[in-house]
């Protein structure tokens, strides 16, 4: 037995998880542990979410809400998320609570101990109206680079440039505006250069990485390390355990990586036996797998070892199994640049084990990779329905029909044995791949097996058998079956939810997971008697996919009307000052049907991502939703109040790219009453389209986002309702 300590990178909660971590760490970290648990290994998984740092703070100021608020509320709907899709972490925490800030403590008196913290005073921007000190990410400027105008001190978005805030031109806060002017400030900074030799010899030895994590940390170290900050002039995050830096906070990463220790250690706390944290670190035949996405390479590859090295007597990290990027449109998932797939979202509409099969086939491994909802429609209908889905229900229904029971196994033919040998070669080929940590292979594998069992089928064509040889035909049945009971177990690390359903409906005792990878040789129980299968997917709805996709460029909002005016040249315009997460100008005519005081203080859904345009000389920066025929309008509302700035789903993330007028008048929005609801349909004027809708009920109103034959139901966070503030007839448009 091996025993096996998985890491996976502690996605911040600023925000919904998205597909760019799932696929990044969350899923090769899932898939591994599974495996190894399925082996019989000592396995564990841990992580949580990172809950300091300026992602977090700048989500909190834009909400003008807590830090701890933001970071717990995301928590929270991403802890839930996890769990849906079935990512099996023994322990997923958060780095906001007292054992974490206990541990960190530790380990950084006890570098300091070793003489490896020293003191510096360096100058950092300071903002006297705001009478603080400015982290890099909070001061905008003009970048150096390329001279984009909108660069934030640590980064600039258009180059890609990573910045020192003090090299922008025009420096000012981004909080109030003002020219901020440079103060010294005393940090504690990590003394890196100690450890290049032992880091060196490390990185060297470990010949197993991926080429491109090593050779990436190889050049770093070459090009010398420098001593790091690793305090910072905040005033959320871990406090620095020592005297006068009450006002300041340990840096972000410094902390998140000591994740790792104590959420094994918390993970220990609750357990029976408070020390079986030591196996997994002080014994050094542990080994610990590292996974990420590639812009965390050299905390894990670096600073983690370095600080690991420092204190001592723990293990190294032995493989940092860094993914390069799934982009969107050519772009990488962040959701700082607004460009998203969100998971809670996503599983709302797709069954977890579809969004995992894809986002295994698709993972960016060795190279960059793209996220499209084509791609995603075609390759779940063609590979995992019509392949996997569809050989697992044709034997199972064709056993079902005919026998109602497991039939018993008669002496196999050649062609049995082949295909009986085939099982045991897929699982070594599954297996060994998955050791490896190549997911995409190990899952090419697997489907081989489900396209080989498709072929077996059809060969021994059972559906003639079974007039002409009933006992030969139960026979090729339960080599079938066989194959189906396979690809339960070698499958298990990818589709989890399909594996426990394959195994159950065969009849088989207990759980796949208890089972084993071994348990594909547990023999299949003669005379058991089956169910009725069912289906395992469902095809995905092309139309449904593209329309993820064509919606997914509205940002709406929830937004508060604070001041309604008449517009000074314009008759018929209102000028709106308008809540949506922070305040915005909006033209809008609406003049002849709501007076100012009707309007003042509701509660709308605003699209907050429309260009900017100047009407009569106003400038407008968003648009209410409406919903229009020759005589009448209604507005838009949530049913529930929610708090401006709220997102409003359709389906997915939405955008903070503009869209042009003209884009978003090519969408077809209206108004629809839902007819049906098993299965749900809406009649959007004349005609009942299907749809995906939240807890609706029937005869009522709702925003239908229109697609080719078929549509979504707009609605909020938890399902909230979009409806409508007066009378309107389906069909309406909404614009
Ligand atoms: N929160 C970081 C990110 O999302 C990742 C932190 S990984 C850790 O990029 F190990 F440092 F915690
Ligand atoms: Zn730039």
């Amino acid at each position: 037995m091996d025993r096996v300590l998985v890491c996976s990178a502690w996605p911040y909660a600023n925000g919904p998880i998205h597909v760019g971590h799932v696929t990044g760490s969350l899923l090769p970290a899932d898939i591994f542990v599974r495996f190894n648990r399925l082996i019989g290994n000592d396995a564990i998984m841990v992580s949580g979410s990172d809950m300091h740092g300026a992602p977090i703070t700048v989500s909190a100021d834009k909400e003008k809400v807590s830090p701890e608020k933001v970071a717990r509320r995301y928590h929270d709907l991403n802890s839930k998320a996890i769990e849906m899709l079935g990512i099996s972490f023994d322990l997923f925490t958060h780095t906001h609570t007292k054992n974490h800030e206990s541990v960190v403590s530790e380990v950084f008196l006890e570098l300091q101990e070793k003489g490896h913290l020293k003191r510096m005073t360096t100058s950092q921007y300071y903002c006297g109206e705001c009478d603080r000190f400015l982290p890099d990410r909070y001061v905008d400027g003009t970048c150096p680079h390329c001279e984009s105008a909108n660069a934030r001190g640590d980064q600039c978005d258009v180059c890609g440039m990573d910045l020192d805030a003090k090299d922008l031109k025009d420096a000012h806060c981004q909080l109030c505006g003002c020219v901020p002017d440079l103060r010294d400030t005393e940090h504690i900074f990590l003394k890196l250069p100690d450890f290049t030799d032992s880091l060196k010899a490390y990185v060297e030895s470990c010949r197993h990485w991926r080429p491109h994590v090593r050779s990436f940390t190889l050049n770093v170290l070459e090009e010398g390390l420098t001593d790091r900050p690793i305090t910072r002039d905040i005033s959320w995050g871990v406090p620095v355990p020592v005297d006068s830096y009450d006002t300041k906070r340990i840096y972000v990463w410094f902390e998140a990586v000591i994740g790792y220790l104590s959420a094994t250690k918390e993970w220990a706390a609750a357990s029976s036996d408070s020390t079986s944290w030591e196996r997994f670190w002080k014994d050094s035949s542990c080994r610990s797998y590292y996974f990420l996405g590639k812009d965390n390479i050299v905390f894990h590859t670096i600073i983690w070892p370095a600080i690991l090295t420092g204190i001592g007597g723990l293990n190294l990290p032995y493989d940092v199994v860094a993914n390069q990027f799934m982009n969107l449109g050519g772009q990488k998932f962040s959701k700082s640049m607004g460009v998203s797939i969100n998971i809670p979202d996503l599983l709302t509409k797709f069954q977890p084990d579809v969004i995992r099969y894809y986002l295994v086939a698709n993972m960016p491994e060795f190279k960059d990779s793209e996220f499209s909802w084509d791609d995603f429609a075609q390759r779940t209908n063609s590979e995992l329905v019509a392949t996997y889905g569809n050989f697992v229900h044709r034997a199972m229904s064709f056993t079902y029909k005919n026998f109602h029971t497991i039939p018993s196994r008669g002496p196999l033919d050649d062609r049995d044995k082949a295909a009986m040998k085939r099982i045991s070669d897929a699982g070594e080929a599954v297996a060994r791949s998955l050791s490896k940590c190549e997911f995409r292979e190990a899952l090419r594998s697997l489907m081989d097996l489900a396209q080989f069992g498709n072929q077996y089928f059809d060969s021994v064509a059972p559906w003639t058998l079974v007039r002409s040889d009933k006992a030969r035909c139960g026979t090729v049945l339960h080599v079938s079956l066989e194959m189906c009971k396979a690809l339960a177990v070698f499958g298990c690390p990818f589709l989890p939810f399909s594996s426990e359903r394959i195994w159950t409906d065969l009849g088989m005792e207990g759980s796949v997971e208890a089972a084993g990878w071994k348990g594909f040789e547990v023999p299949l129980k003669e005379g058991a008697s089956l169910k009725k299968p069912v289906p395992l997917y469902a095809k995905v709805d092309m139309s449904a996919a593209g329309g993820f996709a064509r919606y997914s460029m509205l940002n709406l909002r929830v937004g508060k009307i604070l001041s309604v005016e008449p517009h000074p040249n314009a008759d018929k315009l209102y000028v709106m000052k308008v809540d949506v997460g922070r305040p915005i100008t909006i033209v809008s005519g609406l003049k002849d049907y709501y007076t100012a005081e009707e309007l003042s203080g509701k509660t709308l859904i605003i699209l907050t991502n429309l260009e900017p345009a100047k009407l009569r000389g106003v400038k407008s920066e968003g648009m209410l939703l409406a919903a229009e025929d020759a005589e009448r309008l209604a507005l838009l509302t949530p049913e529930k109040d929610l708090a401006p700035g709220t997102q409003i789903s359709s389906g997915l993330e939405a955008a903070d790219k503009q869209i042009s007028y003209k884009e978003f008048q090519k969408l077809d929005m209206r108004v629809g009453v839902l007819a049906e609801l098993s299965p749900p349909k809406i009649d959007i004027g004349g005609k009942a389209v299907g749809c995906e809708v939240a807890g609706g009920v029937a005869g009522e109103k709702y925003a239908a986002l229109v697609l080719d034959d078929s549509a979504l139901v707009m609605h909020g966070p938890d399902g909230v309702k979009i409806v409508f503030d007066r009378d309107i007839p389906a069909g309406a448009r909404i614009r």
